[in-house]
């Protein structure tokens, strides 16, 4: 069903943040160039976005091409205005140590996947060729799967993204924001790797590092496993219960330039769940515990989006320069609160996936 078939029905389907994993990405970040008359033209860029899609789609149905579009927080006060997702903000950058989150600009961002390269610079071309001068391209990654899932670190990488049912409890938001029902925040971080200096490491020691085995990907046993490895500062739990995200990390890298690097991108149905996990890292759970891996990887990016259904995305009025498009009817469940929780918890342990998109 397309979305706008969907929206008739009175249905929301979100963008396909949910794709499964693909053997090619590309990220594209652009800015929006000053001026109504840029604006205008993304505001008509996102109902023509499907089409476009559809025609390097249909080229080969198999090699499963996506794209998710996101939106950053002053680009949404620019091209919608009220109503805004309730989370939406620009990247906070952390500054501990020598380490250094980054918060780089970013209005838009094109999350696009397929089987084959081919498909996603296709579509990639045909988005900026659309976009014209009212965008300046700011990055564009293109990712590439090496090996067995693994990244350039030689770690698999993905292993407990969440499945299944999963997947749209943690990256879909749902009744919280019912406005904003079918959307996702997505943060996306470009890291380089010290590869001479990971590799003078010994296998155990980066095996401490990850908190899992190299060759099987077993994770190591509590025994072993400091509490500054990878997987144990990104392991949250409230209530009892473990916030989980949505990766779909690519490598990417130029021999000739000697970078090798990973394209980290997280999707949750609120940004607080990914800025604890990288203020743990960056920061160190508890301050001083932080993630090894840091040493060896540097953030050279870090941009916050919002990545609206797609039901919102196609509704975008071209011709009314002022208004939002209209949002999602509000859910018939009560909207349970996102907000941060006085006691100093993420607040979102009791978030139940309920939402009507496809
Ligand atoms: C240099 C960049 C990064 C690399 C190379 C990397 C690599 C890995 C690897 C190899 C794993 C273990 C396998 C797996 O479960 O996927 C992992 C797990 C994970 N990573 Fe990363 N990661 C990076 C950055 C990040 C960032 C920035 C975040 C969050 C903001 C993050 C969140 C997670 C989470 C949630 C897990 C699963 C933890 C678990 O439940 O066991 N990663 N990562």
């Amino acid at each position: 069903m397309t979305a706008a078939k969907a929206a008739m029905d009175g249905v929301i389907v979100s963008q396909p943040v949910a794709a499964p994993l693909t053997r090619s990405a590309i990220f594209l970040v652009v800015t929006i160039n000053p001026g109504p008359d840029n604006r205008a033209a993304v505001r008509s860029f996102c109902a023509d976005l499907p089409a476009l899609f559809r025609a390097v789609e249909f080229r080969n149905l198999e090699a499963g091409l996506t794209c998710v579009m996101g939106i950053g927080s002053a680009a949404w006060d620019r091209l919608f205005g009220q109503p805004r997702p309730a989370e939406l903000h620009s990247f906070r950058e952390i500054r501990a140590g020598s380490r250094h989150a980054v918060s780089s600009p970013g209005d838009l961002l094109f999350h696009i996947r397929a089987k084959r390269t081919d498909l996603c610079f296709e579509l990639a071309a045909g988005i900026m060729a659309s976009l014209g001068e009212a965008v300046c391209a700011v990055d564009e990654v293109h990712g590439f799967r090496y090996f067995d899932d693994r990244d350039l670190l030689g770690f698999v990488d993905g292993t407990e993204n969440p499945r299944g049912p999963e997947v749209t409890e943690a990256a879909i938001i749902g009744a919280e924001d019912p406005a904003f029902a079918g959307g996702s925040y997505v943060i996306v971080q470009k890291y380089l790797h010290d590869m001479d200096a990971w590799n003078a490491l010994s296998t155990e020691a980066q095996e401490r590092i990850i908190g899992r085995a190299k060759l099987s990907d077993i994770e190591l046993d509590d025994s072993i496993k400091p509490t500054s490895a990878h997987n144990a500062l990104t392991t949250i739990t409230e209530n009892g219960r473990e916030l989980k995200i949505l990766r779909d990390n690519m490598p990417f890298g130029n021999v000739a330039a000697g970078e090798f690097g990973t394209y980290f991108i997280g999707y949750c149905r609120t940004p607080r769940v990914i800025e604890q996990m990288i203020e743990n890292m960056f920061v160190g759970r508890p301050p001083g515990n932080y993630d090894r891996l840091l040493d060896f990887s540097r953030a050279v990016t870090g941009t916050l989006f919002f990545a609206p259904s797609a039901t919102f995305l196609e509704s975008v009025n071209e011709d009314d320069a002022t208004a939002a498009p209209p949002v999602a009817a509000p859910m018939a469940e009560p909207a349970p609160s996102t907000t941060a929780a006085s006691d100093g918890s993420l607040g979102i342990g009791s978030l139940k996936g309920e939402n009507r998109h496809e």
